[in-house]
């Protein structure tokens, strides 16, 4: 088989086709769409991370993996890592090695400038091959006992329009309760203007009598997660058990939830990238704690006092 890896920044003209793999890989029906459910992946400006395997004879795509560069805010300090998604390599070219090349490609290219690569999967035996390792559930609860709905809690849904004008408010509520509580990806304007393009995400506002907005959450995210309540910051006025009445969520850790009904939804898997930034990454998390192997280094991240929590809207 002749192939040639490149990017979509290379062949703008390959978009489609990409998106098409990608989908039918992951069996997306037609009411879905790959691009805007990961538009900060998909989009035009991440085109050059956007890596593709091409079969030369007919100039088709067979495979492609995504890499998006983030930060990560760890107690007060932030740090670039890679997130990798969208692997999908088309049926009848699989299990000679396109992904695995793909994967590879993308550790050589970015290893340098970030201290931790991190992809969302349930085939972590395959990921294993590339050093990354399994740290980190996402568990979702399903509703309690006395469902209700966003407006009864005081929650207005707002259209994909008007989302724009609440980016102040949305952003200091996750600076505040997010990224100053846990190990969490960094947003400035501008990925906040990239992650509500996720249009296929509900978005519902809550406000105090004052009129400030003091609480909202993001609901479903396409394919990917229907229905699930992926991120949210609760206004004071509202209990966590009350919340948890609107039905399936996403939370940073089961910790008081255990008596309702959860699942894991799937792993994250880690990987250190170059060894100068993984270890003050590491450092940052567990001071003066830097143990020999890989596999332990991963894991005492997960041993810090601050817990993790990446949301639904930025797992790519
Ligand atoms: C997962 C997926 C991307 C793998 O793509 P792929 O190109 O077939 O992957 P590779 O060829 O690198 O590796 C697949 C297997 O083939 C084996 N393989 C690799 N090169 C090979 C070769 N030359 N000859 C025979 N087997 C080979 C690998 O060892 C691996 O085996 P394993 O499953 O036991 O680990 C592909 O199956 C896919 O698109 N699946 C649907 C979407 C999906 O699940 N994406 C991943 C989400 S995180």
């Amino acid at each position: 088989m002749d192939l040639k890896y490149a990017t979509l920044y290379d062949h703008p003209e390959l978009v489609d086709q990409t998106l098409e793999i990608i989908e039918n890989s992951f069996a997306y029906t037609s009411n879905f769409s790959f691009k805007t459910d990961f538009y900060p992946l998909m989009s035009e400006k991440n085109w050059p991370n956007n890596l593709i395997a091409i079969e030369r004879k007919n100039n088709q795509v067979i495979g492609h993996l995504g890499f998006l560069k983030r930060s990560l805010h760890i107690n007060g300090k932030n740090f670039p890592i890679g997130m990798i998604g969208g692997i999908a390599v088309s049926s009848s070219f699989r299990k000679s090695g396109i992904a695995g090349t793909l994967l590879s490609r993308c550790i050589e290219l970015n290893t340098s400038d970030v201290g931790l690569f991190l992809l969302w999967s349930n085939l972590s035996d395959y990921y294993r091959k590339w050093d990354f390792t399994e740290n980190g559930k996402v568990f979702v609860t399903q509703a309690g006992n006395n469902p209700t709905s966003p407006d009864q809690l005081g929650f207005l849904k707002i259209s994909p329009d008007e989302r724009s004008a609440y980016t102040p408010q949305l952003s200091l509520l996750y600076n505040t309760h997010i990224n100053n509580h846990f190990i969490s990806l960094v947003r400035d304007e501008e990925s906040w203007d990239d992650l509500l393009c996720i249009t296929s995400s509900d978005l519902f506002v809550h406000r105090s009598l004052s009129g400030q907005v003091d609480g909202y959450f993001f609901k479903g995210k396409g394919f990917d997660l229907q229905d699930i309540i992926h991120e949210y910051v609760l206004p004071k006025s509202i209990p966590l058990e009350s919340f948890c009445n609107l039905g399936e969520i996403w939370h940073a850790s089961i910790e008081g939830l255990a008596l309702l009904p959860h699942k894991t939804l799937f792993m994250a898997m880690l990987r250190p990238g170059s060894q100068n930034l993984f270890k003050q990454l590491s450092q940052q998390i567990t001071p003066g704690n830097f143990p020999a192997t890989t596999d332990a280094q991963i894991a005492a991240l997960f041993n810090s006092s601050t817990p993790w929590f990446i949301s639904g809207l930025d797992s790519i």
